[in-house]
């Protein structure tokens, strides 16, 4: 007898069925002696060990990484060559059987490599690190999504927006502000600078995905410090690049700017993009890893506000990591899932989501350009059509 208000069970699909047999296959200790054993088989079942262990093993993996950038060992190797324990533990602050241990660990993951005469040299993962700040800086702030991640159930029932009120809500302090505009100066130095680390590898791949050249005025709103504008400045002669952000984040740029000698051609200017107008007059306006910071409530609003302010035929480009990145299957609902919770909003989005909330914001020809490395940013372009009334009210 079903009792009220249980729920109906679907009809079974033969999908259902199959896989329910294949679950009880591998959960079966039978099975897995019997693949363990047969040579056709084996490689698979050490695959999946091989992969199962790694999850269990990803903090541990992390932190190696974390203690090498923190010894700054990628650096030092990168800078004198191949060196012994012995050299290595006469300049770094561990004890020699524990600088050992790190070192064993550090070339098991490809991170260092042991060399000719018991020497340790860079490995093919820890050389791209060298003389890499931004990475270095991406690494070392993970310390405080670790932290928040200790507990994993009390992160995911926190209220969606609170984000646990955790050390990574705390690092981004716009994403739970009743008034980000009220942030101060010190509140936003810390995501500013992280961001700014890590902007040459984003505007590599919107430069190699849109011909940003054929514009004359380009905004870029959320644009942090500044570091995209002058990248594009200075990849595109002519251009002309203002900046929208936080009050206090628009000062970082302005004092960019000046400082790289580019105010004749870049300025900024300060706001709260889901309350105010954006400024007018550009024919283009970006938003770099700045939509997957918002709920889906934020995004129409903002996009709202850039239709507003783009003429007809302007161009809206957006680059931020897509959840469906090609050749990274886990970085949008794994890592940015967690992350972007324990942030406190935003979600990173699939190229279909981007699109519908595009298309309902008045956007046409939504096209997502291949990037060469989609794992640092995907891109895609939209444009205005003829301003129709916004469905989205700015007051
Ligand atoms: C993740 S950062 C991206 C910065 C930059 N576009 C980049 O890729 O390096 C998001 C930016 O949006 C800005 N931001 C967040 N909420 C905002 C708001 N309500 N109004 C204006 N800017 C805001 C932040 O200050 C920050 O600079």
């Amino acid at each position: 007898m079903k009792t009220q208000g249980a729920a109906v069970a679907a009809p079974l699909h033969w999908s259902d069925t199959w896989l329910a047999w294949r679950d009880r296959l591998l959960a079966s200790p039978r099975f897995r002696r019997w693949a363990e054993g047969f040579p056709p088989a084996r490689w698979i079942a050490r695959r999946r060990a091989g992969q199962l262990f790694d999850l269990l093993a990803g903090f541990v993996y992390s932190q190696v990484l974390l203690a090498c950038v923190r010894l700054g060992l990628f650096e030092r190797l990168g800078r004198d060559g191949p060196q012994s324990l012995a050299a290595l533990s006469a300049v770094l602050p561990l004890p020699e059987p524990a600088l050992d241990r790190l070192l064993q660990a550090a070339c098991a993951l490809r991170l260092l490599e042991r060399r000719r005469q018991g020497r340790y040299g860079l490995g093919p993962l820890g050389a791209p690190l060298v003389g890499n700040a931004g990475l270095a800086a991406m690494v070392e702030h993970h310390e405080a999504l670790y932290r928040d991640l200790v507990d994993p159930l009390a992160l995911l029932r926190a209220a969606p927006g609170q984000g646990a009120g955790g050390a990574l809500s705390g690092f981004w302090p716009y994403a739970r502000a009743a008034d980000p505009a009220a942030l101060d100066a010190q509140q936003v130095a810390g995501y500013s600078q992280l961001m700014a680390s890590s902007v040459p590898w984003v505007a590599e791949q919107l430069l190699q995905a849109y011909p940003v050249h054929r514009h004359q005025r380009l905004l870029d709103v959320g644009g942090g410090e500044g570091a995209l504008a002058a990248c594009l400045a200075r990849a595109v002669p002519g251009l002309q690049v203002q900046v929208f952000d936080l009050s206090e984040v628009a000062r970082r740029a302005e004092a960019r700017f000046a400082r790289e000698g580019l105010a004749g051609r870049c300025s900024a200017s300060g706001g709260n993009f889901l309350r105010d107008a954006l400024p007018s007059g550009f024919d283009a306006i970006s938003l770099v890893r700045v939509l997957h910071d918002h709920d889906d409530a934020a995004v129409l609003r903002l996009l709202a506000a850039v239709r507003v302010a783009l003429p007809a035929g302007g161009r809206l480009l957006i680059a931020e990591p897509l959840a469906d990145a090609p050749g990274a299957p886990a970085m949008g609902a794994a890592y940015f899932g967690l992350y972007l919770w324990a942030m406190g909003s935003g979600r990173a989005r699939t190229v279909a989501q981007l699109r519908d909330l595009l298309e309902r914001s008045g956007f046409t020809d939504v096209q997502a350009r291949p990037t060469p490395m989609p794992l640092h940013s995907g891109v895609l372009v939209a444009t205005t059509g003829v301003l129709a009334t916004p469905s989205v009210n700015l007051n």
